[in-house]
């Protein structure tokens, strides 16, 4: 982030504790329950959201050196992840294109070809078919070079590989826009390792748990017994990056960069910045640290949840450090997923057809809108 919008941030928030007022949307909004319930709406989601955009499906970490693989199952589709030997990635259905049989079956590894466990054809780790028992007699007329696996929009950077499970609709996170770009850079996290981690399977639609990042007006009730102390009452502001969103969170010590000099004043120490990529990516940024959410939806009700302590590798050694900061960090993520899914056994019980988003609550209406328009 350049010094000039750190400052321009910095100014508003303290404008806004003066005035003891909290970041205000011109209006409500209002979204439709059935947005969070219908199977029907889930899989228009699935198909003109979800498997189009970019999902941020690793760590650059986990797939360290020529040969390495991993697999994972996004968008409701098997995926396979390989780093060539020009240190290049690459993202695949892992499908054999024979009939159909899982081509790996082992979560990470290093191999440099993939045989198929049904009929051996092999497949290079760049995708080429390259060699099948008795193919010439078997499969005459045949061409092993339109046989290769099935290739997914696959990109690496910020540290991550990025891809797309379908069809590809020009989304780049080299066009995330010059602003964001730099601010993602800015971040390090290709030089950040995996501290802590841990995964869990919520009863909430996956749109739930995001919104549960985008406002700060439930942070002195609903985490009064976790970080609630720690933040100031509903001080935030957002900006929006085409579809992203980059949320700032005042700490309690916000007050305190009132009275310090404008040269001395960091953001990151007096707030948290959350940075919602759309659709299913969240960046947490910290002091020194980087959480990463990673929602997989898997139903209408069912959400998939990764949450990671990425640390400068420099600073990874400090094992019991990163473990209580990751405890702290997953009991206040377990109180708004406990909270997502109170609120998903309720959303069929007719008591609300919509819900409704206040004025300081304008990034959920923007998230939702983004949505809606890719749908359209
Ligand atoms: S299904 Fe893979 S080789 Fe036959
Ligand atoms: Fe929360």
């Amino acid at each position: 982030m350049d010094r000039d919008t750190e400052l321009s941030l910095i100014d508003e928030l303290l404008s806004l504790k003066a005035r003891d007022s909290a970041f205000l949307d011109a209006s409500t909004a209002r979204n439709p329950v059935q947005n969070y319930t219908s199977a029907d709406r889930f899989r228009a989601e699935q198909d003109k959201v979800l498997r189009r955009q970019l999902v941020s499906a690793a760590h650059s970490s986990e797939l360290q050196g020529s040969g390495a693989f991993l697999q994972r199952h996004i968008n409701g589709l098997p995926v396979l992840i390989t780093r060539d030997d020009g240190g290049h990635v690459h993202a695949y259905l892992n499908v054999c294109r024979h009939r159909g049989m899982r081509l790996v079956a082992e979560q990470t590894g290093c191999r440099h070809r993939f045989t198929c466990p049904y009929h051996a054809w092999s497949y290079a780790n760049t995708g080429e078919l390259i060699a099948a028992p008795q193919f010439e007699a078997g499969f005459p007329a045949q061409s092993k070079a339109e046989l290769g696996l099935r290739r997914l929009h696959c990109e690496e950077r910020f540290g991550f590989i990025w891809l797309t499970t379908a069809e590809h609709n020009g989304a780049q996170v080299s066009t995330y826009g010059d602003d964001l770009d730099a601010e993602l850079e800015a971040l390090d996290m290709q030089n950040m390792v995996i501290a802590v981690e841990h995964t869990d399977v919520r009863k909430v639609n996956w749109k739930t748990l995001l919104e549960g990042g985008l406002e700060a007006y439930h942070f002195k009730v609903a985490h009064k017994n976790t970080i609630g102390p720690y933040f100031e009452n509903n001080l935030s502001t957002y900006q929006t990056f085409g579809p992203h969103i980059r949320s700032v969170l005042a700490r309690s010590n916000f007050g305190a960069l009132d009275t310090g000099s404008r040269d001395s004043w960091r953001l990151r120490e007096h707030a948290n910045l959350l940075y919602t990529l759309f659709p299913t990516t969240q960046l947490l940024v910290q002091q020194d640290h980087v959480i990463w959410i990673r929602l997989e939806p898997i139903s209408v009700g069912e959400t998939h949840v990764r949450v990671v302590t990425l640390a400068p590798r420099e600073l990874s050694a400090n094992q019991s450090h990163w473990q209580r900061n990751h405890g702290i960090t997953a009991a206040t993520l377990n109180e708004d997923f406990a909270i997502g899914e109170a609120i998903q056994a309720g959303a069929l019980s007719g008591a609300n057809d919509t819900f409704l988003f206040g004025r300081f609550e304008g990034a959920l209406a923007k998230f939702n809108a983004t949505i809606q328009q890719a749908l359209d």
